[in-house]
């Protein structure tokens, strides 16, 4: 397992690319069992979610192909295999994205129960429920979702109890072969819902709705291929720009897509920073200030996300005041906390809130990644440590950030990666 080694103390300044987003990657993906044809998905990010993924659809029989610019070509034609097992489910909860598509072009599905992770139990009730809705017949034993169909799904009027992303995209999926007019309410307005939409419309779906809380699809009887680049990563970006502003330093995100980000942006605002905004780049400056501690609640877009706050308590725990953060979204996602602490943050947790009192600056030591944000959050709090801090377990942020030491170092910071044995 590999370590990061930090040594901290640099302002960050430059300008970084961000890449396509890991969240819309995985299920446009899974959008390539929907279609007899070929699926071009452009724009990819280096991810080994995205390697779990192509694994998965590959232990399926799906044909996959990557070309130079990293372009991967689906071709669900050849499939002769219709489970998802345990041993790659367990690695990626997302997996989950395949039953929709599955149950709603063959008529069955086999899909690995995702058990707990990290943050918390995270359930998928609200996808089987639904499902059940349209038709489907779901049986939860030995630990698979064994899902069965006779004929099409139908399509159903479906009431999400609560917002959920993967179950919003999962029903939409399955809705786009079913026979009639589906209507998602509470539906997840995520961007990265809105791209899955937008691929599938590409592909023959006719999907309206997307990006508000009401999404409703007219079934087809056939999807077709096509050539889509998926949107840049919102959280990449965010995780950039907050590193930037903790390090009091100056940096230009380039390919993104600044109008998903409107509550993180203010956020930043509020900590001080000055930014300047283009139609796909964002430029923060700190002009070399202490950021000022901000507080903020995580909700479901367009509220601030959940996959942002841990960025943020690390801003706050080397900011100016005292901050607030509380999270509404997952039960159990303050584990970086700890870690912080060990590194001379003033962080106190109650319930669902963590409590950052700023310190000058954090002391660097090692610490453990438990998660793919957390691990983020790490990083940012060794670029503003006294000292050397080595992060551990960085699989996790292998799934979801691409190269990011390269990109913190093209960004002045001294991090490097130490491969072990
Ligand atoms: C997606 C994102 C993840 C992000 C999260 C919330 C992907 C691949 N991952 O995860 O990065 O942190 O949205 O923005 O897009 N829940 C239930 N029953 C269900 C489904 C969800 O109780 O059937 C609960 C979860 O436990 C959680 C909340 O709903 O408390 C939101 O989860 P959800 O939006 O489903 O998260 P994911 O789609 O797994």
């Amino acid at each position: 397992m590999d370590r990061l080694h930090i040594n901290g103390g640099v302002c960050l300044e430059g300008e970084i690319r961000i890449a396509g987003a890991k969240n819309s990657a995985l299920p446009v993906l899974a959008a390539g069992l929907l279609t007899r044809e070929p699926l071009k998905v452009c724009n990819m990010p280096h991810l080994i979610d995205i390697t779990t993924m192509l694994q998965l659809l590959g232990c399926m029989g799906v044909q996959r192909v990557v070309d130079e610019k990293m372009n991967v070509q689906i071709d669900s034609s050849t499939i002769e295999n219709l489970s998802a097992p345990y041993e790659l489910v367990r690695t990626m909860r997302a997996s989950i994205l395949v039953l929709g598509p599955l149950l709603t072009r063959h008529g069955e599905a086999e899909v690995a129960l995702p058990g707990g992770c990290a943050i918390g139990s995270r359930p998928v009730n609200q996808h089987i429920t639904a499902l059940e809705a349209m038709g489907a017949s779901i049986a939860v034993e030995n630990g698979y979702i064994r899902a069965r169909v006779d004929g099409r799904l139908k399509g159903a009027h479906v009431f999400m109890d609560l917002v959920t992303v993967t179950g919003t995209e999962n029903i939409m999926m399955a809705a786009t072969l079913a026979e009639g007019r589906t209507i998602i309410e509470n539906a997840a307005r995520e961007p990265e819902v809105v791209d899955l939409a937008d691929c599938l419309n590409q592909m023959g779906a006719d999907i309206k709705g997307q990006g508000t809380d009401t999404i409703v699809i007219n079934g087809v009887r056939e999807l077709h291929g096509c050539s889509y680049p998926v949107m840049p990563d919102r959280i990449e970006t965010g995780t950039y720009l907050i590193a930037a502003a903790a390090t009091r330093g100056h940096v230009k995100v380039k390919d993104t897509r600044p109008h998903t980000l409107e509550s993180v942006l203010s956020k930043l605002e509020q900590s001080g920073a000055s930014l300047l905004v283009g139609e796909d780049w964002i430029e923060l400056d700190m002009r070399g200030r202490r950021p000022r501690a901000v507080s903020l609640r995580t909700a479901p877009y367009p509220a601030f996300p959940t996959d942002m706050q841990a960025q943020f308590t690390a801003l706050n725990a080397v900011a100016a005041g005292t901050g607030s953060i509380t999270e509404t979204v997952f039960e159990n996602r303050f584990m970086h906390v700890h870690e912080m602490n060990r590194m001379g943050a003033n962080i106190r947790v109650e319930g669902n809130t963590v409590f950052v009192e700023g310190v000058d600056r954090l002391n660097g030591a090692p610490v453990m990644a438990t998660d793919l944000r957390a691990s983020a959050s790490l990083i940012i709090a060794g670029l503003v440590s006294k000292n050397e801090t080595t992060v551990d377990r960085i699989y996790h942020i292998d799934r979801g950030y691409e190269c990011i030491e390269e990109k913190l170092q093209s960004l002045g910071a001294r991090i490097s990666r130490v491969p072990l044995r």
